[in-house]
C-alpha cells in the first residue's frame, strides 16, 4: 500500500508510470500488424496504381475529397448490402497515405469502381445536380480544364519503386509518359475512381450493385 501511495502523491512519477504501461499496450497491438502477411502483402489481385491512377489519387488528396468520402467498408452487414465487400486491409498496401477517412458526407468509395460509367462520374464531378439533383457535393468544373503533370507522377513512381519497394517495373515507368500526356485531371480522377475496390469486388462477386 505504502508504494502505492508514493505513486498517487507524485505526479511526475505517475506521469512516467502510465507512459510505460501505455506503450507496453501499443506494442503489443501494433508490433505484430508488422509481420502478419494479411496486413503487408496485397489481396490477391490488388496491383499498383498505374500512372493516371496515381495521378488521380493525388488529385483527390489535394482536392479534399476525403472531407466528405471514407474509404473502408466495415464488416458489417448495413455496410456490406450497401456498398460491397468489406475492405481489406491488403487492399491498401500501395496507399499512402490510406483514404480510410471518417467522414462520411457523401457515401464511401472503397467499391465505387464501374459502378457507374466514365460519362456519369464526369457530369457527375462538373456539376453533380445534374445526375444527383438532391446532393450537396461541389463541382469540381476546374479539373476538366488542367492537365496532370506529367513529371511529378513519374517522380513519384520511380520514388516509390525505388525507396518504398512498391513492384513498378522499369517497363511501366518509362510508359508512363504516354498515359499521361496531354490527360486532363478529370481523366485521371476518372481513372482512379473507376479502379477503387474492383479486384476484391470482383472476385467477391459483389462487383457493382
Ligand atoms: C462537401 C462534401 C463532398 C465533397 C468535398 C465531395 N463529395 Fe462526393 N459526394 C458527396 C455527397 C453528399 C454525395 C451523394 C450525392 C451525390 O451522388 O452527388 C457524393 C457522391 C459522390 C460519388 C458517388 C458515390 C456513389 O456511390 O453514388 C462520387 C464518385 C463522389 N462523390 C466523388 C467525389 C470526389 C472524387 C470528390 C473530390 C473531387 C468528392 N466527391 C468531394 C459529398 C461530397
Amino acid at each position: 500500500m505504502a508504494s502505492h501511495e508514493v505513486v498517487e502523491k507524485n505526479i511526475g512519477l505517475m506521469a512516467i508510470l502510465i507512459v510505460i504501461v501505455i506503450s507496453i499496450g501499443g506494442l503489443v497491438e501494433i508490433v505484430p500488424l508488422f509481420f502478419t502477411v494479411s496486413t503487408t502483402e496485397a489481396a490477391e489481385g490488388v496491383e499498383p496504381y498505374g500512372p493516371l491512377e496515381l495521378a488521380g489519387r493525388d488529385i483527390y488528396v489535394s482536392e479534399g475529397c476525403y472531407n466528405c468520402h471514407s474509404q473502408m467498408i466495415r464488416p458489417f452487414r448495413a455496410e456490406t448490402e450497401r456498398y460491397g465487400h468489406y475492405s481489406l486491409s491488403g487492399e491498401y498496401v500501395y496507399d499512402r497515405p490510406f483514404q480510410w477517412g471518417s467522414k462520411r458526407t457523401g457515401p464511401d468509395l472503397a467499391r465505387v469502381g464501374g459502378r457507374y460509367t466514365d460519362e456519369w462520374h464526369r457530369a457527375h464531378l462538373m456539376n453533380p445536380r445534374d445526375v444527383v439533383p438532391q446532393s450537396n457535393m461541389p463541382g469540381f468544373p476546374w479539373l476538366a480544364e488542367r492537365e496532370v503533370d506529367v513529371d511529378s507522377v513519374i517522380t513519384r513512381m520511380e520514388v516509390q519503386q525505388e525507396w518504398l519497394g512498391v513492384p513498378y517495373s522499369d517497363e511501366q515507368i518509362e510508359q508512363a509518359r504516354a498515359k499521361l500526356e496531354g490527360k486532363t485531371q478529370m481523366d485521371a480522377m476518372i481513372a482512379y475512381l473507376q479502379g477503387l475496390g474492383v479486384e476484391v469486388g470482383r472476385q467477391a462477386g459483389q462487383q457493382g450493385r
